[in-house]
């Protein structure tokens, strides 16, 4: 045996377990368990089952080598220089932060910042995440079983599909699709539900279509879900990158208490690199399965990412403004980018959010278009099939250079027509 290693614990059942190994075999690790007297080794399928996550992959192979990138969900970030500019003494004080674990929930200056962007959310309704990401991860494990089901709203973001279906729960498809303008069916979303659906996943504004859910279907869903109390987990990282802020819907977590919002850093703040994220809702018995999950996983979040969001947010109006204004330039040249070249892309145009959905017209393998764009012209752009959608292609709007990448495809596509 590779590698094993020995704890003692009581499962669920009150069983005794001695000792937790792990031994490399040929298929992968396989887990043996020492129970009191005897020694089980579970089946290689008792590893968790997951799909590579292709969105994530495609981003690993080229974002980092590509010259422009014109396909980000990320708007424009910022130094931690520039962060602390917002706030005079923050640098002193950041120098001197303390670098011990944090709390588990998550630092009571960060919860009390992020409570203070919804409507009725006090601070223990909010557990911090070490990035958004995390959020789906302990949310999905946390809360499902192999006897649930989950209903998904696709496309989306894979780890929302793909985390839950590696819970062994029963996932249905809330497809949406481009030929209806990417309408939300609720009659077909009422079909799907089955007595033991146990989360309804939804995300607006949307990835990928950078499209906001209108306020009736939000409303209509939130009904379905609270007259069978299910729970709506609802993504909402594009939040407050609405075009017209206007158009802002409520939080869900402010209007159903079995909602959980799921927040980042990463998108309208345009500060991934902080790898912070959290879950907002009135249901304290869903966030306290969820802490219980998180010590598995994380523990706590790191202590300079929490005091730099934390700054970050007492100052998101600036934040916003910032990253809206770059979002309202770029978008316009997109869409008469995309016009000039009605041969080749048509589009829903977004109404939120830095990224939208472009139809690509020809028939043609949109994989190899997209490596080809990157590998010729040096410009990163996501294709469809990382989606399941193989005649798509993401656009991102949300980078100050964006012109130049844009103006860097447009050429390439005139070599190549
Ligand atoms: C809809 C959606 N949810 C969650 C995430 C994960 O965000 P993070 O990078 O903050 O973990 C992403 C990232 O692209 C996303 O688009």
């Amino acid at each position: 045996m590779a590698g094993s290693e020995s704890r003692s614990l009581t499962c669920q059942a009150g069983v005794r377990i001695r000792s937790v190994g792990q031994a490399q075999c040929r298929t992968g690790v396989r887990v043996i368990l020492a129970l009191d007297c005897r020694t089980w080794t579970l089946p290689d399928s008792c590893a968790m089952q997951i799909k590579p996550f292709r969105i994530e992959q495609y981003f690993g192979k080229y974002e980092f080598t590509a010259k422009y990138l014109l396909s980000s969900s990320d708007a424009e970030s910022r130094t931690i220089q520039e962060l602390l500019d917002l706030e005079p003494g923050s640098h002193d004080r950041f120098l001197k932060h303390w670098c011990g674990y944090t709390e588990s929930p998550g630092a009571p200056v960060l919860r009390e910042v992020v409570s203070a962007m919804y409507r009725g959310i006090p601070p223990r309704d909010v557990l911090v995440t070490a990035a958004t990401e995390e959020g789906i991860f302990v949310l999905y494990h946390a809360l499902l079983s192999p006897d649930d089901h989950v209903i998904v709203e696709t496309p989306c973001y894979e780890s929302a599909l793909e985390v839950a279906r590696s819970t062994g729960a029963q996932i249905s498809e809330w497809r949406r699709c481009f030929e209806n303008g990417w309408a939300h069916d609720l009659a077909a979303l009422e079909k799907l539900i089955q007595p033991n659906t146990k989360i309804i996943y939804i995300n607006t504004p949307h990835n990928p279509t950078g499209l906001l859910m209108s306020a009736n279907v939000f409303q209509q869903v939130m009904k379905l879900a609270s007259a069978r109390g299910i729970i709506v987990f609802c993504d909402e990282v594009y939040r407050e990158l609405e075009h017209d802020p206007a158009t802002r819907l409520p939080a869900a977590c402010e209007i159903y208490e079995r909602a959980v919002s799921l927040g980042s850093m990463s998108k309208t703040y345009g500060l991934p690199g902080l790898r912070l994220g959290w879950l907002a809702s009135k249901d304290a018995g869903i966030l306290d399965r969820c802490l219980e999950f998180k010590y598995y996983t994380s523990i706590c979040s790191s202590a300079p990412s929490e005091f730099l969001s934390a700054l970050a947010l007492r100052h998101r109006e600036v934040l916003v403004q910032r990253n809206r204004e770059i979002v309202l330039r770029n978008l316009p040249l997109l869409a008469s980018f995309l016009r000039q070249r009605s041969n080749l892309f048509e589009w829903v145009k977004p109404n939120a959010s830095p990224i939208g959905f472009v139809r690509f017209k020809p028939q043609c393998d949109v994989l190899s278009f997209c490596e080809e764009a990157v590998n010729k012209a040096g410009v990163l752009l996501l294709p469809g099939t990382v989606y399941d959608q193989p005649r798509h292609i993401r656009f991102g709007y949300g980078r100050k250079n964006m012109p130049e990448a844009l103006a860097q495809f447009g050429a390439y596509l005139d070599a190549h027509s």
